[in-house]
């Protein structure tokens, strides 16, 4: 079968956007309308005027696409990528943690379920977690889910009192103060590019935090020939299609999220030609959670 005409036929007989994750497979990326980190493709979905928008990534992410447009169709062609992080958040702890602190605004990351959405007070995502902090007025923040993320831009706001949700990645939470040491005796010459869901004390050993997207910016733009990658690998695919002529060495062996891994261009195809698991959420939820979404992409 050949995936790659098919998706492209039935793309136009939908009307449909693809949009794809940066630590998707190269393929996905490569068929895609849209790559991005999740703050571009969160914005890109809430502008796009196409019927129909596949999500290639996680699950929490097509939610954020159908909150952002809630008349269009939103397909997530592998329902069962979830996200362990997003899942370690519930409404009921987060409801006695609002009690127990009434004065704090709730920040939470764009990597939780749309219930939980629906009970914060803004979204943040990697790219814009500090900025979004800085544009609340209050001093305390219960910020959730990813104490690791929490933790990294906490040290860049010393005058906010941070009240951190116990949540992590497992993928990036996996990575220690030794891979840095290891990958800096091999590499001598490269620069370390992280993503903040790492622990803050790998954080403070890299020559640069970033979300996807950032990293990528900051290789290419970088006079620097040799990087050492503390992500998803998928990143890897348009490092080296924007940078031919740099090295890319990956801070750990098997740097993968495994439920970014289950979309394939079998799954995409048939999610197109038979209309399938598309997301549906309630319109109460939809109408609370989309007021902290739209305060995130409203923060310049
Ligand atoms: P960004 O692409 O926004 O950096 O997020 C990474 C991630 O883990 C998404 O789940
Ligand atoms: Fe969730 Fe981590 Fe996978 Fe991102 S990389 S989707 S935070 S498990």
């Amino acid at each position: 079968m050949d995936y790659k005409n098919e998706i492209l036929r039935l793309k136009e007989e939908r009307n449909a956007i693809v949009v794809a994750h940066l630590y998707q497979d190269g393929e996905i990326q490569d068929i895609a309308d849209m790559v991005g980190d999740s703050f571009e493709l969160s914005r890109y979905c809430a502008d796009t005027d196409k019927d129909v928008i596949v999500f290639c990534g996680v699950h929490f992410m097509a939610e954020s696409a159908k909150i952002l447009s809630p008349d269009k169709t939103v397909l997530l062609p592998a329902p069962d990528a979830g996200c362990p992080m997003a899942d370690m958040a519930d409404v009921e702890g987060l409801r006695k943690l609002k009690e127990r602190y009434p004065e704090a605004a709730v920040v939470c990351y764009v990597n939780t379920t749309a219930a939980i959405k629906a009970e914060c007070d803004i979204c943040c995502t990697s790219s814009i977690a500090e900025k979004v902090v800085r544009s609340v007025h209050n001093k305390q923040i219960i910020f959730l889910p990813d104490r690791n993320l929490g933790s990294n831009i906490a040290k860049q706001i010393p005058e906010k009192d941070f009240i951190f949700w116990p949540g992590f990645c497992p993928t990036h939470n996996a990575l220690s103060p030794m891979h840095v040491a290891e990958a800096r005796e091999a590499y001598p010459n490269a620069l370390l590019a992280i993503h903040p869901e790492v622990p803050p004390e790998v954080a403070e050993l890299a020559d640069y935090v970033g979300s996807t997207k950032q990293i990528i910016e900051y290789c290419t733009k970088s006079d620097k020939k040799e990087f050492i990658i503390g992500t998803e690998e998928g990143i890897l695919h348009q490092l080296k299609k924007k940078n031919p002529d740099k090295i890319f060495h990956m801070l750990k062996y098997n740097f993968i999220c495994p439920n970014m891994k289950k979309t394939t261009m079998e799954k995409l195809y048939e999610s197109l030609r038979d209309m399938k698991h598309e997301i549906t959420l309630d319109k109460d939820i939809i109408e609370r959670a989309s007021l902290s979404l739209e305060r995130m992409l409203a923060v310049k």
